[in-house]
Formats: structure tokens, C-alpha cells, sequence
């Protein structure tokens, strides 16, 4: 799979919690308006739990909902049975590949993700859903390219630095193609 961005965007507090029952422990108005303004005019993918915690798609983007059940269907949404096949299909979409979550549908693409956009919530509220691994954990793989720290929280964007699993390097050779003198 080659082609448009993958940026995983999500708001992670300090413990890694992302959901409570169902929804976000906390509410910061001008988070959700950077999410909004983050995704608005590209494809968002999001997990069927996330979307239903939503209630409806979001205006000014393609959305598409990764479901088992294949019977699931909502007004206005694209739907489909494995995260790959997601990726697949925003491909095709409009502007980049937007990942909103949750746990599982983060953990699927982050291999594909070029790019993360992060909020750094400063709190470690109790909660049920988390965030599969921070970038600052593998700082061969992802490097902070800009941050903006706000009260209480901080927006942090990080870019790949590593190769996508799967990709080779430009004239790559095996061991076996390579005998010494
Ligand atoms: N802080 C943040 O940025 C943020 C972002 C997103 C969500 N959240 C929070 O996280 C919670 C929801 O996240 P969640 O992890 O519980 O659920 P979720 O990922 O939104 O939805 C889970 C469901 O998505 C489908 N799914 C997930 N991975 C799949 C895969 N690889 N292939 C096919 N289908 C797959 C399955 O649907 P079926 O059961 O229908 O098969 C699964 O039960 C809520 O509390 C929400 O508010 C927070």
C-alpha cells in the first residue's frame, strides 16, 4: 500500500487513557475544534465503537466505519471489515488517510501510519481504552517535528523517520545475493 499520508490522530493523557465508558474523560472545547480542523476535507477512519459514540458523520469528510458485523450500515458512512481494507478504500478518497481511533483500530494502522498528530492531555484521568504506543517510546521510528502547548494540554506532530514496515530500502539486496571478495 504506497500513496497518501496516514496520520493517527488522537488526545492521550499522560497514562495513556484515550476513553472512559464509552466516552473521552475529559472535555477540552478547543481539542475537538483542532480534530475537527485536523480531519475536515480528508477521509477519517474510525472504529464502530468511536463512530457510535459520535452518532453521526462529520460534516466536510469522507468517513469510513471498520466493522466485523456485516450487517452494520449508518447514513452517510462507508463501511468496512478490516482496518487494511479501510486503508484500502481512503485511498481512493479524498486528502489523507485520517485514523480516529479507538485502541484496536490504532494498533491495525499504525504499520501503514505516516504521521501522528497528537494531543498531549497533562492529566491521568481513570479510564478503559488506551493509546497502543506512544511515538516518543521509538525514537527511531518517529520524530517530533512541531509542538504547541497550551493550558493543560499540548498538540504534538510527528512524522516517520523509519521505514514502513515492509518497505525496502532503494536497491536493496538480500544477504544471499552478496558473497564477500
Ligand atoms: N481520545 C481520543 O482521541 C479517542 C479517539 C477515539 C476513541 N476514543 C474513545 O475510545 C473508546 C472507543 O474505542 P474502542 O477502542 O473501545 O473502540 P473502537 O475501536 O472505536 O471500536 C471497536 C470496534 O471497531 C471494530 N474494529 C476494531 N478494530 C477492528 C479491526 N481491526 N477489524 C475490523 N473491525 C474492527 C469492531 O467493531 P464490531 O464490534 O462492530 O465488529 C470493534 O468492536 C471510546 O471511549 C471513545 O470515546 C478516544
Amino acid at each position: 500500500m504506497t500513496g497518501r499520508r496516514v496520520v493517527l490522530v488522537a488526545a492521550v493523557a499522560a497514562n495513556g487513557v484515550i476513553g472512559r465508558g464509552g466516552g473521552i474523560p475529559w472535555r477540552i472545547r478547543e481539542d475537538m475544534q483542532h480534530f475537527k480542523e485536523t480531519t475536515r476535507g480528508h477521509t477519517l477512519l474510525i472504529g464502530r465503537r468511536t463512530y457510535e459514540s459520535i452518532g453521526r458523520p462529520l460534516p466536510d469528510r469522507t468517513t469510513v466505519v471498520v466493522t466485523r458485523d456485516p450487517d452494520w450500515s449508518a447514513d452517510g458512512v462507508l463501511v468496512a471489515d478490516s482496518v487494511e481494507r479501510a486503508i484500502e478504500l481512503a485511498r481512493d478518497l479524498p486528502g489523507d488517510v485520517m485514523v480516529g481511533g479507538g485502541t484496536g483500530v490504532y494498533e491495525a494502522a499504525m504499520p501503514y501510519a505516516t504521521h501522528q498528530v497528537l494531543t498531549e492531555v497533562h492529566r491521568s484521568p481513570v479510564g478503559d481504552t488506551y493509546y497502543p504506543a506512544h511515538p516518543s517510546r521509538e525514537p527511531r521510528e518517529w520524530r517530533e517535528t512541531r509542538r504547541e502547548d497550551r493550558e493543560g494540554f499540548s498538540w504534538v506532530w510527528w512524522e516517520r523517520v523509519g521505514r514502513l514496515p515492509g518497505q525496502q530500502p532503494p536497491g536493496h539486496w538480500s544477504p544471499g545475493h552478496w558473497s564477500p571478495g
